[in-house]
């Protein structure tokens, strides 16, 4: 019984140190929908399974996340960003284009992007960085160009004109 008592009070005194849910900042309201990521998925799971599934998606993103948010030309830019929301909803964004059956949550890429002054040379650098990342996953590189080319037309709605 006092065993039982002791376990019982390592476990909540567990839960009490760790948050329920993940602390995302919130944001102001707006209409959630697939055509939010920006552009149509591929079809099949031939790309999915490309990019190693998921899991390589989450790999992918952490990686370029941690070089555009330490890279000295860029990192002032994500200052003020709840990385965890940018986080999940990128990759959710990515696994959705590629094929994945999820939905995209996040904002539209114009509104996204409003107040964040990103120019054309922030932008190939996190390109840059995107393709290390991939490389390091071992994408082979025509499915690597093949997101790429989905991801291109996004810029003029990301960059400051
Ligand atoms: C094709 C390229 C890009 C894609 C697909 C993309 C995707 C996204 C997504 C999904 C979000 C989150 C939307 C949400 O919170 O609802 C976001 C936010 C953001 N992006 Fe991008 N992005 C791109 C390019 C860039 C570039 C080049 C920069 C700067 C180097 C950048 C900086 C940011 C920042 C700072 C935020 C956070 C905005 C905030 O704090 O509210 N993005 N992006």
């Amino acid at each position: 019984m006092i065993r039982l008592l002791t376990i019982s009070a390592a476990v909540c005194l567990a839960m009490a140190a760790t948050p329920l849910l993940a602390a995302e900042k919130p944001v102001d309201p707006y209409v959630q929908s697939n055509a939010n990521a920006g552009v149509t998925p591929f079809a099949g799971d031939e790309m999915l399974r490309a990019f190693h599934g998921p899991q390589g998606v989450s790999r992918i993103v952490d990686e370029m996340l941690a070089r555009v948010t330490t890279d000295p030309r860029t990192k002032e830019i994500f200052a003020a960003t709840d990385m965890e929301r940018l986080r999940r909803v990128l990759k959710e964004q990515i696994v959705y284009i590629l094929g994945g059956k999820v939905d995209y949550t996040g904002r539209d890429m114009k509104t996204a992007h409003r107040d964040q002054g990103v120019q054309q040379t922030d932008f190939n650098i996190l390109v840059e960085h995107l393709q290390t990342a991939m490389d390091h996953e071992h994408v082979a590189f025509r499915a690597q160009n093949r997101l790429l080319a989905k991801l291109a037309p996004m810029e003029r709605d990301v960059v400051v004109r």
